[in-house]
């Protein structure tokens, strides 16, 4: 029998970059949901494009069943935003429209599984348009405030790490240097957490630009000490230190630009930003020069976020999934729901929305890699 519950329909939603887990979490709403409170559940296709345009499945327990393992999105994602939309060919504020389909629809609460767009996505639903929601933190960048880890996570930094092993033994056989490609944005999360795990032996992060003579240096005297292999994990985010102060400029100019936008004053409408050759091979190319070393590259990419989930994430979701399960039944709304230590619980979501996590300069991860003698750039 199905115990009380406040709320009786909601939607869910997947949006921003897809990650292993969004079926496992899909599943460990609804199955509570459905089975231990009775909620009706409205699936919303490809983010909230799909709340835009009305286009929704209803998912039953038949619809969630045997997808815990299953990779991707069973919803589809996109990573449109529901105030600044292309719709054939123009922008357009889809707010109030995508307000409206919920309500019509009879969603009392939008649970949207997501990383920081989302967040601040859902956070725009609840304050302009006045609908419930709750998110779930998931990305593979693990860079959303107020919650341990975000799910994916761990999974990406499985696929990293596999992918760092393998380079090892062909770069002992070889006698070279690899560079490997992390994803993360502009969070070292993940090049850090696979680079230790898998030996890294230069780990770059945006956390920490990096002095490439001293990065140099420090393959050149593994070399002297007759180890005839470096590997270097790089997060796609990181810069060196002279272009970390550009960066800077950069973002100081633009913040400039807004506010004379705002004053109604005249500046150049396209003002075009630094052309970046992509990371690794940039970085490689560099190192080879100094070092006279041969280096090859390998970019991760998208590889990272497909697949199944780990068994960490299949557990980290279903105990998320089914604590918004909980949490909705008891008519708690507007929260997104983190891991402290050993539970999972409500947060505030204006605590979160705007907000990224990045890694902290004292943070253990970074002992530990300084620790073990990887070099961090600096
Ligand atoms: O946020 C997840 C992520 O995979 C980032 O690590 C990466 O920078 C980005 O998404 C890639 O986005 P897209 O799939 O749109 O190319």
């Amino acid at each position: 029998m199905a115990q009380q519950s406040k709320t009786q329909c909601i939607g869910i939603l997947t949006s921003g970059g897809d990650c292993p887990g969004l079926n496992a979490a899909i599943r460990g709403v609804a199955k509570a949901a459905l089975s231990k409170y009775g909620i009706k559940i409205i699936g919303i296709l490809d983010g909230f494009r799909g709340l835009a345009e009305n286009r929704t499945l209803v998912l039953d327990d038949y619809a969630v069943s045997g997808i815990l393992t299953h990779g991707g999105t069973i919803l589809g994602t996109s990573r449109d935003k529901p105030h600044k939309m292309p719709m054939g060919g123009k922008i357009m504020d889809m707010t109030a429209v995508a307000v409206q389909n919920a309500k019509r629809l009879g969603i009392e609460c939008l649970v949207c599984l997501g990383g920081g767009g989302t967040q601040k996505n859902a956070l725009h639903l609840w304050k302009e348009g006045g609908l419930n929601v709750m998110t779930l933190p998931k990305t593979i960048d693990n860079d959303v405030v107020h919650t341990d880890i975000t799910f994916g996570f761990d999974t990406a930094m499985t696929i990293a790490t596999e992918a760092i092993d393998r380079l090892h033994t062909t770069a002992t056989s070889h006698h070279r240097m690899m560079v490997c490609e992390v994803m993360g944005h502009n969070a070292g999360w993940l090049a850090l957490g696979a680079g230790i795990a898998g030996g890294a032996d230069v780990i770059l992060i945006p956390e920490i630009p990096y002095d490439l003579a001293a990065v140099a240096e420090h393959l050149l005297e593994r070399r002297r000490s007759g180890k005839r292999f470096s590997i270097i994990a790089v997060a796609e985010g990181a810069l060196s230190q002279e272009e970390a102060v550009a960066a800077a400029r950069e973002r100081e100019k633009k913040k400039e630009h807004k506010q004379k936008q705002r004053r109604g004053k005249n500046s150049p409408a396209n003002a075009v930003g630094i052309v970046r050759e992509p990371m690794a091979s940039r970085l490689a190319r560099q190192i080879q020069q100094l070092t006279g070393i041969e280096v090859r590259v390998t970019s991760l990419g998208h590889v990272q976020r497909g697949g199944i989930p780990t068994p960490a994430d299949r557990l980290l979701c279903s105990r998320l999934g089914t604590k918004a399960a909980e949490l909705l039944a008891s008519g708690n709304y507007n929260v997104m729901v983190g891991v402290k230590g050993e539970a999972c619980v409500p947060v505030p979501l204006e605590k979160v929305a705007g907000y990224i996590k990045t890694v902290s300069l004292d943070h253990e991860w970074i002992r530990t890699a300084r620790l073990v003698g990887t070099c961090l750039g600096d």
